[in-house]
């Protein structure tokens, strides 16, 4: 067997604020059991649901000098989904109510992570042959092992990986006021760790990860250059070598029409009328009027620049002035986007609803019941919404970049293939021009937007092959 550890700051069910939790939370059960034990370490966060706090039972626990003295590391254990979880104990850093608070208590806490992770697993027993770390709050697991594990037996046949899902979130802070990252030496803090004169987590594990991967092609690419780098373009240039972007699925048991809890009318692709249904009882939950010929568009999302909502908000009053569209929006994040949703909620009643919060329930609803689905995002790594849109039949509008450019096909109405509409520039204009050519198709040529919705149900972005992908890269650095 070889033995794989995830790492990472969220993981579903336990802990999600984003995608990073649906991939921790999937691909570990999608990669084949009988080659691989595949285990996954999250923190043990205060604010893990108590249904969930439940199901854990402890495990071990030990103490590790670490700069401000001898640090508590306790371990509990849950299953979910046949797959063991860890959860790395300390109050002092984890406790709050969300996983994330301010920049200078995150680098602190998720350093104190990384090394807690490898001070705890001789204890646990279990030495990984890959400890495969997400984004920049696991980044520094590569550099503690080669930094302070260089001659230590239990790790002698670790390899490490860092999957980046966004590169925008880097962990900088001051280079001397990181207080778990003082013992590192002073090569590594000024050298590889160091980017713009801060401390950068995410640089740092880039060039001490064994390889490195993000989570499309095009986004891969993206990080080379300049426009997309995030100030590491050149890094990424320089590690090419090592790097490979694999692209993200989703889960399929979590996301399936056919069986989903959450909806009211469950449907596959062979009985797409039974969709209908869940717009009917979407118009009626979230106030809108109930019109089934009005083309329903869905948006769950953080609420953060990233995604395109400055595009969204120039074009939204043009858009219901003169188009026959509902608008139904759900996401927490920048004030500035909560405030300006809920204006438009409040003006333009019956045909634009709000809710600005974080419910799997309400998403669920939103991608069963809507028509389109829309992410003109600025840039995105992967993106995994439009994926699940598509598995619900709902049309995405994306912008093509990174992953939304990989996996949503633009609609081609002569050769009548296509999964979505799609559009090049980082543009309102050119956006709501996408919108109104969507809507054409909608309300002119049902058939064609029926067999669209084929299309995407029919569409494979379950786990299996990007799974496989993980497996071979796992395979060839073992080996
Ligand atoms: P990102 O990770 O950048 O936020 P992704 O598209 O990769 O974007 O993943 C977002 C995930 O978070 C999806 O599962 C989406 O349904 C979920 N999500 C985002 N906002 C909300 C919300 N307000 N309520 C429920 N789920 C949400
Ligand atoms: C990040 C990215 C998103 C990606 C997700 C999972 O949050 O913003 O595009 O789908 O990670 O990899």
């Amino acid at each position: 067997m070889k033995k794989i550890l995830f790492a990472a700051s969220e993981g579903n069910p336990f802990i999600k604020t984003g995608g990073l939790a649906d991939v921790v939370g999937a691909l570990p059960k999608y990669l084949d059991k009988k080659i691989f034990d595949v285990r996954v370490i999250l923190p043990n966060y205060l604010c893990i649901p108590e249904p969930l706090k439940h199901t854990m039972v402890y495990v071990t626990e030990c103490y590790a000098d670490m700069p401000r003295g001898q640090e508590y590391i306790g371990v509990y254990e849950a299953m979910a989904d046949g797959i063991r979880y860890y959860f790395l104990d300390n109050r002092h850093y984890f406790a709050g109510d969300s996983p994330y608070h301010q920049i200078y208590e995150d680098v602190n806490k998720f350093a104190f992570f990384s090394r807690a992770v490898l001070a705890i697993l001789p204890k646990l027993g279990f030495a990984p042959d890959v400890l495969h770390c997400h984004d920049w709050q696991a980044a520094l697991i590569p550099v503690f092992l080669k930094e302070f594990y260089q001659n230590d037996g239990f790790y002698q046949h670790t390899k490490t990986v860092l999957t980046i899902h966004n590169q925008k979130f880097q962990g900088r802070w001051k280079i001397d006021d990181i207080e778990n990252c003082k013992d590192l030496p002073a090569g590594c803090r000024y050298g590889a760790m160091e980017a713009y004169k801060e401390s950068n987590f995410l640089k740092a594990g880039i060039l001490y990860a064994d390889r490195v991967t993000t989570v499309s092609e095009t986004y891969a690419a993206e990080i080379q250059q300049q426009a997309g780098g995030e100030g590491l373009d050149g890094v990424m240039r320089q590690v090419s070598g090592k790097l490979a972007g694999i692209v993200n699925g989703i889960d399929y048991d979590v996301y399936n029409p056919r069986t989903d809890p959450y909806l009211a009318s469950h449907y596959s692709v062979k009985s797409i009328a039974r969709k209908k249904q869940n717009k009917k009882n979407l118009q009626k939950e979230l106030g809108l009027t109930v019109d089934p010929s009005a083309m329903v568009i869905g948006i769950v999302s953080r609420l953060t620049e990233q995604k395109g909502f400055d595009l969204v908000n120039y074009i939204m009053e043009e858009m219901l002035q003169t188009l026959p569209v509902q608008v139904a929006i759900l996401g927490a994040g920048e004030p500035r986007y909560q405030e300006s949703f809920l204006y438009f909620a409040g003006k333009y009643p019956g045909q634009i609803s709000a809710l600005i919060t974080y419910s799997e329930e309400s998403a669920h609803k939103i991608y069963a019941g809507a028509d389109a689905f829309l992410m003109p995002s600025q840039f995105e790594p992967c993106g995994l919404s439009q994926l699940i849109s598509m598995r619900y039949g709902t049309i995405p509008i994306v912008r093509e970049t990174g992953g939304l450019k990989d996996t949503v096909e633009a609609y081609n109405e002569i050769w009548h293939t296509g999964t979505g509409f799609s559009f090049a520039n980082y543009d309102a204009v050119e956006m709501l021009s996408i919108i109104r050519y969507a809507h054409t198709v909608y309300q002119d040529t049902p058939e064609e937007w029926k067999n669209m919705i084929k299309r995407c149900m029919d569409s494979d972005h379950s786990w299996q092959n990007s799974a496989a992908k993980y497996e071979a890269l796992y395979l060839d650095l073992i080996n």
